[in-house]
């Protein structure tokens, strides 16, 4: 059974925020969101920084690749003026300041490890170590309790079992490969997180009857939401935090 809430929003805020920052963290918690998924990549000095790309320049203020900025650089950046000017310096986070600010608020994280391309392996080593270290002395033991690590990047989920076994693991797909659960239970994972584009109720079957979870993202259109569910899928992520509520699919039709 899928421990974990069923809808998640998606880099913090989905529509209402500036991605990937803690006011979109913030954001998602004033909509009643106890879980979010955002994604992890490392900083020149090995600091797992929040943000999508490995290039400055689409959300964040500056020019280049991340793997040039050392965190502290990084955190000097504007990752809020581009979406309005209420989140004017707003700035680039650290994992460890999302973390915290989730571990405070009882915020349930799914952690997409997502390299600068050829630092795949340090990157998974380090986010699940990280992850380790965070964890380690909470007493909740209840299936749930901890993230979910998840990559697109099989050699970053390798490095991330290699360095905390216990910490799950899901396996990103965009379109899904034939040798998907051979790729699964290479990792140890315990969940297919897949683009729901490219889903059909065949494949969902067939995940759900191998005994993985199943994940979709990102799902942003209530009816296809509602589809999917209905197909055994176990939960999402979502943009719209504004249409689509951390309750949808119990309510009473
Ligand atoms: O983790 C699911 C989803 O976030 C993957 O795509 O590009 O939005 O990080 P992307
Ligand atoms: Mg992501």
């Amino acid at each position: 059974m899928w421990p974990y809430p069923k809808i998640v929003a998606h880099r913090g805020g989905g529509v209402l925020a500036p991605e990937n920052t803690i006011a979109a963290m913030r954001c998602g918690l004033t909509h009643g969101f106890y879980a979010v998924e955002f994604d992890v990549m490392l900083s020149k000095d090995g600091v797992p920084m929040v943000m999508h790309d490995p290039e400055l320049g689409r959300t964040v203020q500056g020019e280049g690749s991340i793997a040039d900025y050392t965190a502290q650089e990084l955190m000097e950046l504007d990752a809020g003026a581009w979406f309005g000017v209420n989140f004017i310096g707003e700035p680039v986070p650290s994992f460890e300041q999302v973390a915290h600010f989730c571990i405070h608020h009882n915020i349930w994280m799914n952690i997409e490890i997502k390299p600068v391309p050829g630092f795949e392996d340090q990157t998974g080593w380090v986010v699940a170590q990280a992850v380790k270290r965070l964890f380690e002395h909470s007493l909740d033991r209840t299936p749930g309790a901890l993230p979910l690590l998840s990559s697109f990047s099989f050699d970053a989920l390798r490095a991330a079992q290699l360095a905390a076994p216990d910490i799950p693991r899901a396996f990103l797909m965009d379109e899904v490969t034939p040798d998907w659960h051979e790729r699964l239970l290479a990792l140890g994972a315990i969940s297919l997180n897949t683009n729901h584009k490219h889903l059909t109720p065949l494949l969902a079957r067939a995940v759900k009857e191998a005994g993985f979870g199943l994940f979709c993202y990102t799902v942003n259109e209530p009816a296809r939401a509602q589809e999917i569910l209905s197909w055994g899928v176990d939960g999402f992520c979502t943009d719209r935090i504004d249409l689509i509520g951390p309750r949808f699919g119990e309510e009473p039709a």
